[in-house]
């Protein structure tokens, strides 16, 4: 198989519809030569089905980025898969989640705030520790951020988790360096994905990009974004970490 990601073998987790940027990002993986392990959250059954429409369906795991007994777990269940040679080339993180209350900036309980960060940015680290054992030179870590450099309408504490998020991914970019172990990010415009509806105002905000994009936006297409992610796993960005690439039709560089 040819492809930039002949050969790699890549854990995808945030499937849960075709909708998902996570679900473009193992169609193009997969088209790219990869072989894909999925992971799902929640109703799994769902995520199976979904699984079945990637050109070559994939297996799934079960993982809840908050479960530590989970987390333990992973890379045995990798192995599982795989067998003696096991080995994790990239970690695609498409996961965040923000309780409502967590979209009223002013007032959100901690509960609410800490559970957004634990979700969406602290499981960075602990998604990529898991991994860690089987990883090695050469292994990309990739993220998805909503960019946290700017105050957005209606995203308050998640703006804040993508914040802790971007961080995150420097910091780890820092501490695996040394391994040769790379942490990247895409910054990805809206779509309307299961998390796109579950923030309150989703279409205020994905408004801006009606009219701020040079290149325009698409909010039903999520394969840009995969696309991004696919680049950054890839051997063709082998000097790049703790970046974050905009797949965003251009509106972060717009001053009005
Ligand atoms: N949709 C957008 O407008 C947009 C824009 C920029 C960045 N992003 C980011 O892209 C990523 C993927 O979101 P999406 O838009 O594809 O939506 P999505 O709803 O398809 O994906 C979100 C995923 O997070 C998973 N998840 C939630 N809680 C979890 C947990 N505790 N453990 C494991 N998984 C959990 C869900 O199961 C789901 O698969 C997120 O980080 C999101 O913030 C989305």
């Amino acid at each position: 198989m040819s492809g930039i990601l002949a050969g790699k073998r890549i854990l995808v987790t945030g499937v849960l519809t075709e909708a998902s940027i996570a679900f473009q990002t193992a169609k193009v993986a997969q088209n790219e030569g990869a072989e894909v392990i999925l992971t799902g959250f929640g109703r799994l059954s769902l995520v199976e089905r979904i699984a079945k429409r990637l050109p070559k369906e994939a297996p799934v795991i079960e993982l809840d980025v908050t479960n530590q007994e989970h987390l333990d777990g992973l890379a045995d269940k990798i192995r599982a898969h795989q067998g003696d040679d096991a080995r994790i080339d990239g970690i695609v993180h498409s996961i965040a989640f923000g309780p409502q209350g967590a979209f009223n900036f002013l007032e959100a309980s901690w509960e609410d705030v800490s559970t957004a960060v634990h979700v969406s940015a602290y499981s960075l680290k602990s998604l990529t520790m898991a991994c860690l054992p089987l990883m090695g030179r050469g292994s990309s870590v990739v993220g998805l951020t909503f960019d946290a450099q700017t105050a957005w309408p209606k995203y308050d504490w998640m703006g804040v988790a993508k914040a802790a998020l971007e961080g995150t991914s420097r910091y780890l970019a820092r501490d695996l360096g040394p391994q040769g172990i790379r942490s990247n990010l895409v910054s990805a415009g809206p779509i309307k994905s299961m998390a796109a509806k579950s923030i309150p105002g989703f279409e205020e905000l994905a408004d801006v990009w009606n009219h701020r994009a040079p290149i325009g936006w698409d909010l039903a297409d999520p394969e840009p974004a995969g696309r991004g992610v696919v680049a950054l796993l890839s051997d063709f960005f082998p000097n790049t970490t703790g970046e974050i690439v905009h797949v965003d039709g251009g509106v972060h560089m717009m001053g009005a």
